[in-house]
């Protein structure tokens, strides 16, 4: 398998990815809880929702792009003396970290066409409608859509905290290998 990472961390390509889609991710979650929160249904509403869209297609785009260069791109060795249980925690939080940002755009995507609005990205292409408005499967692409950005907040809130507390705590230079200027 071909690698960028060096021994002390990942390449330019891994860390692109990685900090793009973060922060698209953090961007779509929070004007998620946003948009959904205003009473009504006003021009500013619309607008956001749509941009929201918009911003999910796009992590689905660049996180299938993603899933391939990493299915043909090793990722560095695990730091000496890292526990087994704990490589083993991080590489099952890794995997399910890959299905979750192609996972929940997707149930937003199908929610939206059940619920009978075709996705216009960026204003200007009409994505496929891949299924017809449906009332039923409206209401389980909603609670999947709503459940499973809770579940990739969760174990991302996670991550982020095990990255930091080896960073600090342990001083192994974990984050540094996302964040070359720490290494
Ligand atoms: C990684 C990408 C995405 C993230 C992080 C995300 C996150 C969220 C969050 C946090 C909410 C609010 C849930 C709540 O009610 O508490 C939400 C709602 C919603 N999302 Fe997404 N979303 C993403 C992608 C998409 C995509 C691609 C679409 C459609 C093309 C979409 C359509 C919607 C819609 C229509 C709602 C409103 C649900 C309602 O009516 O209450 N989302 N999303
Ligand atoms: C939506 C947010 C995030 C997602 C989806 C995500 C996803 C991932 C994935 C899938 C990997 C594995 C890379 C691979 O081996 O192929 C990874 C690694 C990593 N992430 Fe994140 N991440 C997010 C946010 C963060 C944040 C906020 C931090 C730091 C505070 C962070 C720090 C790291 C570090 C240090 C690694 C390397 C871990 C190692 O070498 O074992 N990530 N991330």
């Amino acid at each position: 398998m071909r690698s960028n990472a060096t021994a002390t961390g990942y390449g330019a390509t891994a860390i692109s990815l990685h900090w793009i889609i973060a922060l698209l991710i953090f961007a779509a979650f929070g004007l998620g809880l946003y948009m959904t929160g205003i009473p009504g249904l006003t021009p500013t509403k619309l607008k956001l929702f749509s941009w929201h869209k918009w911003l999910g297609v796009t992590v689905f785009m660049i996180a299938v792009l993603r899933v391939l260069w990493r299915a043909t791109h090793a990722a560095p060795p695990v730091a000496p003396g890292t526990p087994a249980w704990q490589a083993r925690a991080a590489a099952g939080a890794h995997h399910l970290l890959y299905v979750l940002i192609i996972v929940v755009p997707v149930t937003g995507y199908l929610y939206s066409l059940a619920a009978g609005v075709p996705v216009v990205y960026l204003g200007l292409w009409k994505m496929p409608v891949l299924i017809e408005a449906n009332e039923e499967l409206k209401a389980v692409f909603k609670v999947a859509h709503v459940a499973l950005n809770y579940l990739m907040a969760g174990v991302v809130a996670v991550h982020a905290a095990a990255a930091i507390k080896h960073q600090v705590v342990d001083r192994d230079g974990t984050l540094g290998r996302m964040l070359p200027f720490l290494r």
